[in-house]
């Protein structure tokens, strides 16, 4: 993964645009761009919208706004919960697929940033370049949120660490051991390291690890336990919660075949879970590739939360929404 230098130097050199006086803008770009204390407020807010809209609430909060969708890649949950979020707030979410902005490619990125703005109020986009996520925040004059790049996934994230709260009624003595590609997913569990504290392992095959700077900042916080290991089954001891994505993501799906053979021993399956502590849930970004990094049977178990951690992509993005808007 060679993202570090150039990504650092922009996030580092980000420049905010002020618009209305004092106001500087906020984006959600990186789960480092919320303090610990904001985050937190952020799964206070998730818990309220959510009881709000499970209550059928009449709560409005974006009446009159519209929401641009910019995707390069697929997705279900990441559309489908950011357009249906918004919608139930009182907003109009407008999906724009990889055929219609064609971004960096028909037209320059700063170029779409500088127009989008002008007919909406918040952009959301799903990239394949961060540089570019980061691109499109620097020249937008409203809030730019990340529904994925090549080098982090916030969002999701923010919704799985909410689901972890929620299901355990708290973070405290927290253990979460990722197995698999050390890929976007866990970039941003170890940026939520930076902020939070929490035991994090990643088990993935060598040659597959995270990049080197994100672990290293991590581990430099200070505030959590960070470990990046080979041995899954080793790891799985005292895991509260078992972890996994794709092996090949978005992009490098012609290299699964090659990592189907180098991840021999990475799949989460039942004896796997036996390994982990008691109580253990097992969580999945999703899409999964069921016989491939898990098993239906994993899936399928009691242990398995990931379609509450799916749902709750929707309660924990309305908040980030409400929160880079200043609508708290
Ligand atoms: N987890 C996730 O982001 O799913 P999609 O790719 O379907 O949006
Ligand atoms: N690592 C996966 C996550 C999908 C939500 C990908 O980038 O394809």
């Amino acid at each position: 993964m060679v993202f570090c230098a150039r990504i650092l130097y922009l996030i580092l050199s980000k420049t905010r645009t002020d618009f209305g006086g004092d106001t500087v803008k906020r984006d959600f770009l990186h789960v480092t761009d919320f303090s610990g204390e904001e985050l937190l407020q952020t799964f206070d807010l998730a818990r309220e919208v959510k009881a709000r809209l499970g209550a059928r609430e009449a709560y409005k909060p974006f009446a009159g706004h519209t929401m641009a969708m910019i995707f390069a890649k697929p997705s279900a949950r990441t559309r489908v919960s950011f357009e249906t979020g918004f919608a139930r707030l009182g907003g109009h979410a407008i999906y724009l697929g990889p055929d219609d902005i064609a971004l960096g490619k028909r037209e320059a990125v700063k170029d779409v940033a500088r127009v989008i703005c002008r007919y909406n109020d918040l952009i959301m986009a799903r990239l394949f370049d961060h540089a570019h996520i980061l691109e499109l925040a620097e020249y937008a004059s409203v809030p730019v949120v990340n529904g994925l790049t090549d080098y982090n996934h916030p969002c999701q994230i923010m919704a799985d660490m909410f689901t972890i709260a929620e299901h355990r009624k708290g973070l405290d003595d927290l253990k979460i051991v990722y197995v698999g590609d050390g890929n976007n997913i866990v970039h941003s569990w170890l940026n939520l390291a930076q902020r939070l504290p929490f035991h994090f392992v990643c088990a993935c095959p060598r040659g597959y690890e995270p990049d080197a700077d994100v672990v290293r900042r991590a581990q430099e916080a200070g505030l959590s336990t960070i470990e990046i290991v080979h041995d899954p089954m080793a790891a799985m001891k005292d895991a509260q919660v078992v972890y996994t994505d794709v092996w090949a993501s978005m992009g490098q799906k012609h290299e699964a075949a090659e990592r189907a053979k180098r991840f021999q021993g990475f799949q989460v399956d039942d004896r796997m879970m036996a390994a982990a502590g008691k109580g253990a849930v097992f969580m999945h970004c999703l899409p999964a590739e069921r016989g491939v990094e898990t098993t239906d049977s994993v899936m399928e178990s009691a242990a398995s939360i990931v379609f509450v951690q799916a749902e709750n992509r929707m309660h924990v993005q309305n908040a980030i929404l409400l929160m880079v808007t200043g609508k708290v």
